[in-house]
């Protein structure tokens, strides 16, 4: 990784990454649609924009300390993308620990999943939580998706009580 006018730029073999910027709200809104339905279809993207304890995933983004990363193609069409949220007691994410640790989420398009994509957005955003010097990030997964096996890998952990089973943490 090196960095180019101040945007982190990873050189992969199949996508390029970059800063998530201020007006990426749609694609945030699709990803968070990905995520939700996971398993399958379970939301319209009407239902994600309606439901407040989703829609605050990515409505008003970002916040004054939120960041994130966007893996594009060749053709430099996104093609996945993380990104931290700060939430507050009175507004919690799902995987909400403190108001000091931000959630991450992240989506990689179908079609490109299993290529390693997830794996370097993740490696990149911890990478610059930790040059923020952020305590930790933490995340929610649902039981039985496939994506805790990822997170695990990549050092989250239980955040143990009271949190619930899918609540995860990556001390930095
Ligand atoms: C989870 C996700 C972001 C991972 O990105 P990715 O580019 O597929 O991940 P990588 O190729 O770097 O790594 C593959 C890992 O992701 C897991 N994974 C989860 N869903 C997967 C999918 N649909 N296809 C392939 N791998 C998937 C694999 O189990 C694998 O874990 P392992 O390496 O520990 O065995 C992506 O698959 C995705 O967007 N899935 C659908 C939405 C979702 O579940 N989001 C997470 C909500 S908590």
């Amino acid at each position: 990784m090196g960095s180019v006018s101040g945007m982190a730029m990873y050189a992969g073999e199949r996508s390029m990454v970059r800063a998530l910027r201020a007006d990426e709200q749609e694609l945030l809104a699709r990803a968070t649609l990905g995520n939700m339905n996971w398993p399958g279809p379970r939301y319209t993207l009407d239902q994600v924009m309606l439901i407040p304890s989703i829609a605050h995933y990515f409505t008003w983004w970002p916040g004054p300390f939120d960041f994130g990363l966007v893996a594009e193609d060749a053709q430099g069409i996104p093609v996945g993308v993380v990104w931290l949220r700060f939430f507050t007691a009175a507004d919690p994410g799902f995987g909400f620990v403190d108001g000091s640790i931000p959630e991450l989420c992240v989506w990689v398009a179908e079609g490109q999943r299993g290529l390693g994509t997830g794996t370097r957005l993740i490696a990149g955003i911890l990478e610059q939580a930790r040059s923020r010097a952020l305590p930790a990030i933490s995340l929610s997964v649902e039981t039985g998706n496939p994506a805790r096996s990822l997170y695990e890998r990549l050092g989250f952990v239980p955040a143990g009580t009271p949190f619930d089973a899918g609540t995860l943490v990556h001390e930095l």
